[in-house]
């Protein structure tokens, strides 16, 4: 059973997905904690699913290294096999990355390394591009450069807006997302052995 830290910064709704899938016993992975940057609205999922959840506020920090030293000692406290960055919008400090690949996993909202960054929909819609995606990534120490676990495309239809297009992405990156979990938790994927 893959114990899983899951960080956030939003509504989590790829949190939910894994919270979900995990009802079901023979799912191979439990969510032990849920992290935030901020007060995210998706850390009301904890209190709904029973799962203890920590804010490292990044405004207010000290800096960012030490902001980095704190997040990294709690998710540690929990002790993951696996650390889930699941709409968590802030770039994850060396000394996590250090710390924690490959062993650490991110959801993005477009086929990488197409539209890396903060506005991966936005910078879709805006190039005029007739297909997009949703990728799952080891997290290394570029920005939405590291290996790909899974990706799938997904059609941008006339008329999109950046709302109406992230909707269409997101259940993908959720199925994405709770099969990988899957794959890496019964060896059919080896985060050790994925190439950047
Ligand atoms: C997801 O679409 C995720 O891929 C994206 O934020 C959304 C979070 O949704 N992450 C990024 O853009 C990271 N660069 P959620 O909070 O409802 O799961």
């Amino acid at each position: 059973m893959l114990k899983l830290v899951v960080l956030i910064s939003g509504g989590g709704t790829n949190l939910r997905a894994l919270l979900e899938a995990s009802e079901d016993a023979e799912y191979p992975a439990r969510v032990v904690a849920i992290g935030a940057d901020r007060e995210a609205d998706g850390l009301a999922l904890g209190e709904e699913f029973g799962i203890p959840a920590f804010t490292v506020p990044f405004r207010g920090a000290a800096d960012r290294d030490r902001w980095g030293e704190e997040l990294l000692a709690q998710v540690r406290f929990w002790e993951p096999d696996l650390v889930v960055l699941s709409g968590f919008m802030r770039i994850v400090p060396p000394v996590m990355v250090d710390a924690l690949s490959p062993r650490m996993i991110n959801t993005h909202p477009a086929y990488l390394p197409e539209f890396p960054g903060a506005h991966g929909v936005r910078d879709a819609l805006a190039a005029g591009v007739t297909q997009t995606g949703a990728s799952l990534i080891v997290v290394d120490d570029s920005v939405d450069g590291g290996p790909i676990i899974a990706q799938e495309r997904v059609p941008v239809h006339a008329g999109d807006t950046e709302q109406t297009l992230h909707e269409r992405i997101k259940p993908v990156e959720r199925r994405l997302l709770v099969q990988a979990v899957i794959d890496i938790a019964n060896g059919t994927v080896n985060l050790e052995d994925l190439d950047a």
